[in-house]
Formats: C-alpha cells, structure tokens, sequence
C-alpha cells in the first residue's frame, strides 16, 4: 500500500494536542512538557491518519499510557477488547496489544485488515503450547473438553472447545463442570491451580493442566505481602489471576484487569496495591485520581513492544511483518470456540 500523506500540524495545533494529552491524565503520571510536545507531533498524525484511513485502534489496558490516552478508540481488557472488535465497523484495525490479541481481532474480522504495529508483541503464555502439543494433550484424554485462556494462538483456539478470559474463566468453567467430570485447562498453570481452587476441583483428577507461565506474573513475591501490610496499615492487595497460587492466596482480591478496576472503584480501602503489569497502575491513576495507589508492578516487554512511532508506521505504510493473517480453516474453528465463550459468559448458551 502507498505511503499515507497527512498535513503537518500547525504550532497552534500542537500546543492544543499536548495541553489534551497533558489533560487526558499524562500530567498526572509526571509526563513533562518536553515529552507532552514530542508525543503530541505523534498522536495528532495517528489520530488523523486513522479518521483518513477509517481506521479504528483498540488498546489493552497495559498498553503505554501515550497510547491508552491519546490514540486509543477503546480500551480494556482481553474480553472487552473481543467483544468491541466483534462489534467494529472500520475498516481496518491497528491493534496495540500483542499477537494473541490481534489475532482474535482478526479471526473475529476475517475481511477487515488488522494490523498489530510490533510484530514480536508475543506472549509467554502463548508461546508455551503449540497446536500439535494441544493435539498430543487432547490424544492422551479422549473426550476431555478443551477449555483453552484467550493468550493462544489462533491455531490453539482452533483445536479447543471454547475460551476464556481472566473475567469468564471461573463462570466457564463451573458451566463445563456441570456437564463433564474432568476437563483439560491450558496453558496458564498458575491460573488452572487458582480457579481448580475455587471451584473445589484437584489437580490431576479433575483438571489437566500444561505448564505455561506469564512471565510477568509468575515473578510477585508472595513472601512480600506481608511486609507490605506492615508497611502500609489498610491497603487492599488485588493481584491478577495469572499470579501463582501462593500470592494469590495471601491477597485481598484477586481478578483479570477489568475485575481488578471494578474493585478499585467500589471499595473504600484508604490506599490499593495492584499486583499486575505496571500498565494497569498507570490507567487506574488517570481515571481514579482522587484514590491513593501504591507501586508494586512489572512491565510486560511484549505489551511494552508498541510505540507511537510504530503504530503510525502501521497506518501511513504498513509493512508485511505488521500484517496479521490467520488461515481461513484455523479462522473458522477459532471463532466457533470464541463465540461459545460469548454465549456461555452471557448465559446465551443453547447446548
Ligand atoms: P486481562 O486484561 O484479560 O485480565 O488479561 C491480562 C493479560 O494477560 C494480558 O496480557
Ligand atoms: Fe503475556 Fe503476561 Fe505479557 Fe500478558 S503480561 S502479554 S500474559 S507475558
């Protein structure tokens, strides 16, 4: 595709995107003008491009805070971020989020162009199961229904019955129980051990696990709760369902990111400390500013992967690597396990 032209901004227009982006809640999060004027030059030729080019750019709430507010149509987690791309009508879309994401934006859109700006915006969790181990898996369990979490590969998704998300997963799962004694969760193993918890289900005898592992989470301390309660008397600790059983069961909440902004906004704790990439902290301090949080977070490099430079390369000339594509019989049978997880998580389901 030719290169897109789009008009300089004018000094005036300048100054007005970095006082909107400043506004949006970058100044909150210490952006300095300097740098308010760098990103400003960015985010208006994106978002022009993007009307130019009807385009639409979703964002997980991980994502750079540059992007979450000033570029971003919609932002949430991996389940809103399905169900907005199911719902879009642009014509293309420059996700920013990682492959697994980008790939379900596509499996959901097959004619529509999805671009994910950092092409090796992978997954520690994605990568940990190939199709064939999901195949080899599902050969020494026949019959065993396949519950798959939405950081797979569309070729994943494609061998499993339906997926889940960090905010579905529990109600899932309690739906497959009631129709089948034992069922196969991959890949997040910390995640499988945490919900088989919850549900009252062991290891081994009603759940199979695989070994996979977000590289962000597995690496809290639960050993450090502790010394942060003494540290900060009243905080509410709130980790990400992908931490390990053991944190997870020294915390006061635990939940996907939606959950976790959800219990922020309800609860009455004098101060919040969310166990999860530094991405969700950054987002909670701009639309929550009158509540007190304390840092404790990581970054993911695969989230981190996107920047501004990169998704205007994306939308003034996207490049192959930039290209998501999912082969049509993959597409075909990810999308039935996508939409199962639509109906099931919205009591829809028939069957
Ligand atoms: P959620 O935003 O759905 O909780 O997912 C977190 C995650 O794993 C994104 O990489
Ligand atoms: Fe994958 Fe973990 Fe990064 Fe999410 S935070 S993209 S689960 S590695």
């Amino acid at each position: 595709m030719s290169r897109k032209r789009f008009p300089d901004a004018t000094p005036a227009q300048l100054d007005a995107e970095a006082d909107r982006l400043a506004d949006a809640g970058l100044a909150e999060l210490g952006y300095q003008e300097p740098e308010l004027e760098r990103l400003a030059k960015l985010t208006w030729r994106i978002n022009g491009l993007k009307r130019a080019t009807k385009a639409v750019i979703p964002a997980h709430v991980y994502q750079r805070a540059e992007i979450v507010k000033g570029v971003a149509d919609f932002v949430g987690d991996s389940y809103k971020l399905a169900k907005d791309c199911a719902a879009v009508s642009a014509e293309r879309i420059v996700f920013c989020g990682v492959r697994f994401m980008a790939e379900t934006a596509k499996i959901l859109n097959p004619a529509k162009e999805v671009l994910l700006p950092a092409k090796e915006a992978g997954c520690s969790l994605a990568d940990s199961i190939t199709a064939k181990d999901l195949r080899a898996l599902k050969a020494r369990h026949p019959g065993v229904p396949v519950v798959s979490y939405i950081n797979t590969t569309a070729a994943v998704k494609a061998e499993s019955d339906v997926i889940v998300t960090s905010a579905n997963a529990k109600k899932i799962l309690a739906w497959m129980y009631e129709r089948h004694r034992k069922v196969i969760f991959a890949p997040d193993a910390y995640m499988a051990r945490n919900l088989a918890r919850e549900l009252g289900k062991e290891v081994g005898r009603d759940m199979v696990v695989w070994d996979g592992k977000c590289i962000v989470h597995e690496n809290f301390d639960a050993g450090a709760v502790t010394l942060y309660r003494r540290m900060y008397p009243g905080v509410e600790i709130l980790a990400h369902a992908e931490c390990s059983p053991a944190l997870v069961q020294s915390v006061d909440f635990v939940g996907g990111t939606g959950d976790m902004i959800k219990r922020v906004k309800e609860s009455k704790a004098p101060a919040f400390m969310l166990v999860t990439e530094c991405g969700l902290g950054d987002y909670a301090r701009t639309v929550l500013p009158q509540k007190k949080f304390i840092p404790m977070c990581r970054l993911c490099p695969h989230m981190r992967a996107t920047e501004l430079e990169r998704i205007l390369l994306a939308l003034e000339d996207p490049q192959p690597s930039q290209r998501i594509e999912v082969p049509a019989a993959v597409a075909a049978a990810a999308k039935r396990s996508i939409e199962r997880m639509f109906e099931i998580a919205e009591d829809r389901a028939t069957y």
